[in-house]
């Protein structure tokens, strides 16, 4: 009897039994609603979230609970004191109850369904009567998308509990992972002397599987170390400054909504906040996107060449087209496209700049610009040096390059500027002077050129290495 029946279910086809299984329907039923988010900190990789505190214990369904850092929950406000926190996972058993399985006499063009009892929801066995296989009841193991439910089966809830001491108003702080913001800017450049633009937007995700509603949020930008998954401590960012938002947030204005606007950023120890004025919604899986400030920028455009320098012998190659930028204020890092008179020259990602502070970046090489270097060794002395008495003996090599850099602008109506920079590896460099054109800034030589159109230059210098 046994073998019949495993013979009879391997020769069962999966087949689509469409149409019947839609009545699984999807509806959550949660005490605390973790959609309606009160007041929000986003970070460029997650966010923390700050709410009244609610009935004890706090609910997490397994969807909401997978994006939540679990050691982040906890109790925030000016005066409190958490002296037990428990978190427990809890399902109810299915064991037992009535469900709907696909008959295993059911062939491939008539699929039966029939009353079943669970005995073990975790291998999906089942007991039922099934008159064309025996009179008696007969155990199987069901696939798990051949067993329909009368009702919603019961998931996986997350408890959290707490005892605690306070004399202020209390609220619930935790980290999750499905919220993250970053900044998208677009740099425009223009001939002639129209000054540069840069416009900056808030990028805002949700990553989640629902729509959240934030009723208040800050951006913060900076090096922020928060991390996901780790196990080191996490610190509350300030509770009592979070609990102050959001009762100013909750004073609200009647009207329509105006739209939500991403304010001036604001220095609190080392980050920027910028604070959105307004409640919004952002849907599943949705980038939202916000304008914020227009920085007054200032860009200057080179063609750069910074190379190593590898010893005698001849070199070519082309420049980079360069940028320096500096703005009037703090720059959060974020995704740069760059477009010179309406067309897009590049992309660039900017670190966290800070206000006047200069970045210079370079978007490709520009094939008009090219340089030559012939490098000849001039001269060579070996000696034996020692650090101490007792020491081992090294060798020194002292060299001497003379280097003859030609520079060509190809370009056939514009002047460019070019900056060069030659990095020499060694114990010590030093350019030999006097040189009208070239210094020396650490182990780099550089010089800074400007070509006509279609102007060539040659400069040299000589240094000394030791190795
Ligand atoms: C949660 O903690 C409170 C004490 O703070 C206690 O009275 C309550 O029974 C706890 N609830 C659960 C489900 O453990
Ligand atoms: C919390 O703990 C601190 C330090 O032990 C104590 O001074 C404070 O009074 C406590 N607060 C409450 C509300 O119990
Ligand atoms: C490089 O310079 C050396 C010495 O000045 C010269 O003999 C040689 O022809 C030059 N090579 C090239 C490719 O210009
Ligand atoms: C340095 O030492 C090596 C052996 O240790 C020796 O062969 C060489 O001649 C020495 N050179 C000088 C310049 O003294
Ligand atoms: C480039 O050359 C053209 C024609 O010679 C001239 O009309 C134009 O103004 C020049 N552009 C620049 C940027 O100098």
């Amino acid at each position: 009897m046994k073998s019949f029946l495993l013979l009879y279910l391997v020769a069962i086809h999966t087949l689509s039994i469409n149409g019947l299984l839609d009545f699984k329907k999807k509806t959550q039923v949660t005490t605390t609603d973790h959609r309606v988010l009160a007041n929000v900190k986003i970070y460029s990789n997650l966010a923390e979230v700050i709410q009244p505190l609610g009935l004890l214990p706090i609910e997490f369904s397994s969807e909401d609970w997978n994006d939540i850092r679990s050691d982040s929950i906890t109790l925030v406000g000016t005066d409190v004191n958490v002296t037990q926190q428990s978190i427990t996972e809890k399902k109810k058993s299915l064991n037992n109850a009535q469900v709907y399985v696909r008959s295993p006499s059911s062939s491939n063009t008539e699929t039966k369904f029939i009353k079943a009892t669970m005995i073990d929801e975790k291998r999906n066995l089942v007991k039922l009567i099934d008159k064309d296989v025996s009179k008696e009841p007969i155990f199987f193991t069901a696939q798990s998308d051949h067993i329909l439910y009368d009702a919603d089966p019961p998931q996986t809830k997350y408890y959290v509990n707490f005892t605690y001491d306070t004399n202020s108003p209390v609220e619930l702080s935790y980290l999750r992972s499905n919220l993250n913001w970053k900044t998208r800017y677009q740099l425009n450049l223009f001939e002639n002397s129209k000054p540069a633009t840069l416009s900056a937007m808030a990028d805002i995700r949700n990553d989640g599987q629902s729509r959240v509603d934030i009723e208040s949020a800050e951006l913060l930008g900076g090096d922020i170390n928060l991390q996901m998954y780790q196990r080191s401590q996490y610190m509350p960012m300030s509770a009592a400054k979070g609990y102050a938002a959001y009762e100013a947030d909750n004073a609200g204005a009647p009207g329509p909504p105006p739209k939500p606007s991403v304010g001036e950023g604001e220095e609190i120890s080392g980050l920027y906040v910028f604070s959105i004025n307004q409640p919004f919604s952002i849907d599943a899986r949705t980038n939202y996107l916000l304008p914020m400030f227009r920085p007054r920028v200032t860009v200057e455009r080179y063609a750069s060449i910074s190379k190593y320098f590898y010893g005698a012998g001849n070199v070519n190659g082309k420049a980079e087209r360069s940028y320096r930028l500096s703005a009037d204020r703090f720059l959060s890092r974020g995704n740069c496209v760059i477009r010179e008179s309406d067309r897009l020259v590049g992309e660039t990602s900017l670190p966290d700049i800070a206000a006047k502070n200069k970045h210079e970046f370079s978007i490709g090489q520009d094939a008009d610009i090219v340089y030559k270097e012939n490098s000849t060794l001039v001269s060579s002395t070996t000696s034996n040096v020692t650090s101490s008495p007792y020491g081992p003996k090294q060798s020194r090599t002292h060299s001497t390059y003379e280097v003859v850099l030609t520079l060509k602008n190809y370009k056939k109506n514009r002047s460019v500027k070019v900056e060069y920079q030659q990095n020499v590896y060694g114990q010590s460099v030093k350019l030999t002077k006097p040189n009208a054109l070239f210094t020396q800034e650490g182990s780099a030589i550089k010089a800074t050129f400007t070509l006509a159109s279609d102007e060539e230059k040659s400069a040299s210098y000589k240094f000394e290495v030791v190795n």
